[in-house]
């Protein structure tokens, strides 16, 4: 028998096989939509308040209704990892500009009910993973998304088309570049570590501002490493001593080869691995 994830959609929690959503929704048509995706560790969410905090400025920016239920979304969220029995895994939200009724690029009259989706992904083996254990293996690509990257929208079709390059050269991801400088991964953020020095681009439209990237970099300084927030070049990926990738859904994740060139040894290094420790064992303490 499959199983039926219990999801949310507009108010009410139904089977995954019944939710509906319009054919005229801004989501689909539009691509007129934000998202949010929680990592679960232990049965407990991550992050909760910077995700939510990242959602309303998403919204906002976009100048999009907030869905009547934005105070209840913790509430929410504990609902669905309860129905569906969550121990490790992700909660997936999205927010769109709703239904109009029909097609048409102008936003929909003031009052048009927002469109509030949430699921489950059951993800056990998030903590111990094995790509976290090899360390991941990328390409470069061009960066050719839009300039509002801070804003995180549901126009997914550029990152879905590097991850498809990432895997027709038979690695793990890519990541993007512009003007010389890496901005990001598909979907995660780019660190490489220099000197014991741990570099990062700086916050800006140009990418998303990683609510694993805050965390990381504030554990990072608390152990005392360095952190450097400025662009780096591909040339400095490859004569880098150790790289790796954060996000809600990786953690810390080495990576160990870009463009078929070794990073530092070739394998995880030693600073990645301790703050991808670092990042699970706070994690798993503050997640509620
Ligand atoms: N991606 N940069 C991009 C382009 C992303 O899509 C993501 C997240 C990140 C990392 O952000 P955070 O640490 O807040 O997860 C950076 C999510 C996980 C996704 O699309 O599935």
């Amino acid at each position: 028998m499959i199983e039926m994830r219990t999801v949310y959609v507009n108010g009410d929690y139904v089977s995954e096989n019944e939710a509906r959503v319009s054919i005229f929704d801004r989501g689909f048509l539009m691509a007129d939509g934000v998202y949010e995706v929680v990592s679960v560790l232990g049965g407990k969410l991550v992050d909760f308040e910077g995700h939510m905090v990242r959602l309303g400025r998403s919204l906002s920016a976009l100048n999009m209704e907030r869905p009547e239920a934005m105070d209840d979304l913790l509430e929410i969220h504990r609902e669905l990892v309860a129905r569906n029995g969550i121990v490790e895994g992700l909660i997936y939200l999205q927010v769109t500009r709703g239904n109009p009724g029909d097609r048409d690029f102008h936003y929909p009259p003031d009052g048009t009910a927002p469109t509030l989706v949430l699921f489950t992904q059951a993800k056990p083996g998030m903590i111990d993973s094995q790509l976290a254990r090899r360390g991941a293996r990328v390409i470069s690509v061009p960066d050719m998304r839009w300039g509002r990257r801070d804003i995180k929208t549901v126009q997914l079709l550029y990152p879905s088309m590097a991850k498809m390059m990432a895997q027709a050269a038979g690695v793990d991801d890519a990541w993007m570049i512009e003007d010389g400088h890496v901005t990001e991964g598909t979907s995660n953020n780019a660190y490489i570590i220099k000197n014991g020095r741990i570099i990062t681009r700086a916050l800006s439209h140009d990418i998303l501002h990683g609510i694993t990237r805050a965390a990381v970099l504030r554990f990072a300084r608390e152990a005392q490493m360095e952190v450097e927030e400025r662009s780096f070049t591909l040339d400095e990926v490859k004569e880098a001593d150790e790289a790796f990738y954060t996000s809600a859904s990786a953690f810390v994740t080495s990576v160990v080869e870009i463009d078929g060139d070794m990073i530092g040894a070739g394998a995880p290094g030693p600073i990645a691995a301790r703050l991808r420790d670092i990042y699970i064992e706070e994690s798993l303490k503050a997640a509620i």
